[in-house]
């Protein structure tokens, strides 16, 4: 049995059996921890110093030894042992290794469960920020492709059918909103991940009077726990992460199945940049939306994650279980995936060519997307709505009898279904019924320039408060 290993196995005569160690080590996926791992470890080392457990040389010669190791790892040098189980186990034995036996002061009021508690927590508020930054910029792209697009109009959707003419920055500024909300979730889910677990021992706390507000202070925690049973066993702020991740992934896979549908040549609304497109193997002719259909279908594992911790949490009796190792891979394939999609997704919407001719000429061809315009034109003549809506619908049935559209109907056809029409019923178009949409969030173009003003502003106020 290897000399380092004692540290975990003392009570025990012999080694785990090779397929148990290679089946409770974690190293191959908690090595992506390392710097968690040091920080937190030398920030408990200045902590012991400050009580006087560790003298100013020894805390020194740790931490300047933990340091070496973090270089150790970034430059690739550093040799990962499975039969150390884990990260925190690999440092300290290479700590051993360049200090000697000043290294086993370390674990000194600590514990791998205290220990594993902080390195996550410090991992999740980092992978929020990053998170929360990319959300930003894929919103930023999304209100310069509106800004360009003002004057663009499209049909808006109800049940995939022609509904109603809206402004396509209209429609933009709505994915806007969601990420919004993604954000603020992401935001929600760091407050409660902003605490600092790191005293609380194996799960009872510790028998030297460890300074946690000092350690909060170092480490950037806003505040310590309250409970150490709670703080060893606690997950939900990984919990939280994946459910902030599972919306925002379902928001980017509707986001990217528009972008899917838009790009076929049914829609023929935008076409994807080349750089975001794949071409098919056999047919020379096809631009295939792959990296959107890759967005959309990423949202899988990441459903699965959340699902995944919320599984291993379910009957888990206080206080740390080993289950809790599980938390990682599924958080960090998580991490990994969305970020990565929301890069992917800001690229494809800064490169994406609009094809407004092709919007109108949908509209042109479905004049019946007007029929809620007719409707409160006559109401406004003083008809009551159902009784507008009825005569409406008569005139649909009329035009498409006669093969003919809601804009090619003369003042005498519109006026055989109801004598409130006047010559300003020929009028109505396409881009005066958008902008008689003039509501709070509604789809006028001078609502949708204030409400593109205002997603500015929060952005701006964001990046000055930092969030
Ligand atoms: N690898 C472990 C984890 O991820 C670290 C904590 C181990 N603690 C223990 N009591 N076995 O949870």
């Amino acid at each position: 049995m290897k000399e380092e290993k004692s540290a975990l196995r003392g009570r025990f005569e012999a080694g785990l059996a090779p397929e148990a160690e290679k089946f409770i080590a974690s190293i191959s996926f908690d090595k992506r921890l390392f710097r968690e791992d040091i920080l937190g470890s030398i920030a408990h080392a200045k902590m012991l110093q400050k009580l006087g457990i560790l003298s100013p040389q020894e805390a020194d010669l740790i931490i300047q030894g933990l340091s070496s190791i973090q270089e150790e790892i970034e430059r690739g040098e550093f040799v990962f042992r499975e039969d150390l189980e884990d990260i925190h186990m690999n440092i300290e034995a290479r700590l051993y290794e360049k200090i000697g036996e000043i290294a086993g002061k370390l674990h000194t009021a600590r514990s791998r469960n205290d220990q594993i508690a902080l390195d996550m927590r410090l991992f999740v508020k980092r992978a929020i920020k990053e998170i929360q930054k990319a959300i930003r910029e894929l919103q930023k792209s999304l209100l310069e492709l509106a800004e360009k697009n003002m004057e663009v109009i499209m049909p808006g959707f109800t049940h995939l059918q022609h509904a109603q003419p809206v402004l396509f920055a209209h429609y933009l500024l709505a994915y806007f909103e969601m990420l919004q909300r993604d954000k603020e979730r992401f935001e929600d889910a760091f407050r409660r991940t902003d605490v600092l677990p790191l005293g609380s021992g194996a799960l009872a706390g510790v028998s030297f009077p460890v300074d946690r507000e000092f350690l909060a202070q170092i480490l950037g925690f806003s505040r310590i726990s309250r409970n150490s049973i709670d703080a060893v066993s606690d997950r939900d702020f990984i919990i939280e992460f994946q459910s902030a991740s599972a919306i925002t992934i379902m928001h980017l896979s509707r986001l990217a199945e528009e972008l899917v549908l838009w790009s076929s040549p049914e829609f023929g609304f935008v076409e994807i940049d080349d750089a975001y497109a794949a071409g098919s193997s056999i047919m020379p002719q096809k631009k295939n939306p792959d990296v959107a259909e890759l967005v959309r279908a990423k949202s899988g594992r990441i459903f699965g994650n959340l699902l995944g911790i919320l599984t291993v949490m379910k009957g888990l009796p206080l206080s740390y279980n080993r289950d809790l190792q599980e938390d990682k891979e599924g958080l960090f394939d998580t991490f990994d995936n969305l970020l990565l999609a929301l890069k992917v997704m800001r690229g494809i919407v800064q490169t994406l060519k609009v094809n407004k001719e092709k919007m109108e000429e949908v509209l042109r061809r479905d004049s019946f997307i007007l029929a809620t315009d007719i409707a409160d034109y006559l109401v406004r003549k003083g008809v009551p709505f159902r009784e507008a809506h009825q005569i409406t619908a008569e005139i649909v049935r009329y035009a498409l009898k006669e093969g003919k559209d809601l804009l090619s109907l003369s003042l005498d056809e519109y006026k055989r279904f109801s004598e409130r029409f006047e010559e300003d019923v020929l009028k109505l178009d396409f881009r005066t019924s958008a902008a008689l949409r003039d509501v709070a969030g509604g789809t006028a173009p001078g609502r949708v320039e204030e409400a593109l003003e205002e997603a500015w502003r929060i952005l701006r106020e964001e990046e000055g408060g930092g969030g």
